[in-house]
Formats: structure tokens, sequence, C-alpha cells
């Protein structure tokens, strides 16, 4: 019994996924805030979500690869993010480094960004300042969560 609890507790920690405000807050993709050390002392997990929010008129958001990322090359982006309307939402769906960059110049004022996503089984890294201003949990899978309810649905019957 105690043992399904906390297999339970164990999945919906693992499907909570987070929204991380790119560079802290709801406008700070822009090349006046340092990105590195805002990405540095943040946790990314698969399935997590990153959310770009900026000035439409000046700036927009493309995946890029290592090299494009570190010299700032626009063209033959990875994916282009921007949706138009300054507030973009990025899912990160697999277990790598993720390099974004705004084209128009910006980038080389530091308007990029290298996320780092980690594996939930990985051993927790280097210490990190417990700060989570900038993260909020936006639920739990749903089909995890019916699972569950199954799960208790079936406990209860065997009592
Ligand atoms: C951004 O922060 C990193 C890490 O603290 C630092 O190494 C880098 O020089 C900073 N960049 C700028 C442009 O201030
Ligand atoms: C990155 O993308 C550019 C442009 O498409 C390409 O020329 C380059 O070979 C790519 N580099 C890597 C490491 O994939
Ligand atoms: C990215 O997509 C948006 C919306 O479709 C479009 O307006 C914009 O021109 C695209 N940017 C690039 C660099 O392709």
């Amino acid at each position: 019994m105690v043992m399904l609890i906390m297999i339970s507790m164990m999945m919906v920690n693992m499907a909570r996924s987070e929204m991380h405000l790119v560079g802290g807050n709801k406008f700070s993709w822009a090349p006046n805030v340092n990105l590195t050390q805002w990405s540095m002392h943040e946790h990314f997990h698969v399935h997590d979500w990153l959310y770009f929010g900026y000035d439409r008129h000046m700036y927009n958001v493309l995946e890029v690869n290592k090299t494009s990322y570190e010299n700032c090359i626009d063209k033959d982006f990875v994916k282009n993010i921007t949706k138009g309307g300054g507030r973009d939402v990025f899912e990160l769906n697999e277990v790598k480094t993720y390099y974004f960059l705004s084209s128009g110049g910006f980038c080389w004022n530091g308007l990029k960004v290298a996320i780092n996503v980690e594996d939930f089984a990985a051993p927790a890294p280097s210490p990190v300042s417990p700060k989570k201003s900038s993260s909020c949990t936006i639920g739990v899978n749903k089909n995890l969560v019916i699972l569950l309810i199954l799960m208790w649905g079936i406990i209860f019957k065997l009592q």
C-alpha cells in the first residue's frame, strides 16, 4: 500500500512540467538581459516549456544549431518559433541542448540563449540558487491523472 502511494507520487512528480519565462519574466526576450546567466540558473527537463515574451516589432525567435548560435547566423535556422504576437512558447521534447536567437542583428547584442535540457533520471548537477520565481508549474499530464484514479479504484476494490 505504502509502495503504491510512493509510486503514485513519483509518477505525479515526473509528469509535472514547468513553464520557464525566458530571461526571468514575461517580457525579457530582449538584448539587455543576460540570458546566459539566466539559463545557467534554471533547470530544464523534458516536456518543460519555454515562454518568450518580447516586443514583436523588434525581435523574433528562431531555433538554430550550435554553430549558428555561436556565430549569430540567422539563415537556415532549424525552426521558426515566431507566431507574430510577441508571445511564443516552445516545448522541450528532447534531452539535448537547444539554441535560440533573434534575427535582425540583435543576436550580436546578446539576444540568444542555449537551453540545456536534463533527464529526470540524471543526478542533480552543481548546486543552484533556490530562486524559483521565473518558473511556474503548469499542471499534470491528464492521462496520468486518469491512470492514478484507476489505480486508486483498484486498491479500494481489493480492500
Ligand atoms: C552574462 O553572465 C555570464 C555568467 O555570469 C558572464 O560570464 C557574462 O560575461 C555575462 N555577459 C554579459 C554580456 O554581461
Ligand atoms: C548548422 O546549420 C548550418 C546552416 O544550415 C549548416 O551549414 C551547418 O553545417 C550546421 N552545423 C551543424 C553542426 O549541424
Ligand atoms: C517566422 O514565422 C512568422 C509567422 O509565420 C513569419 O511572420 C516570419 O516572417 C517568419 N520568420 C522567418 C525568419 O522566417
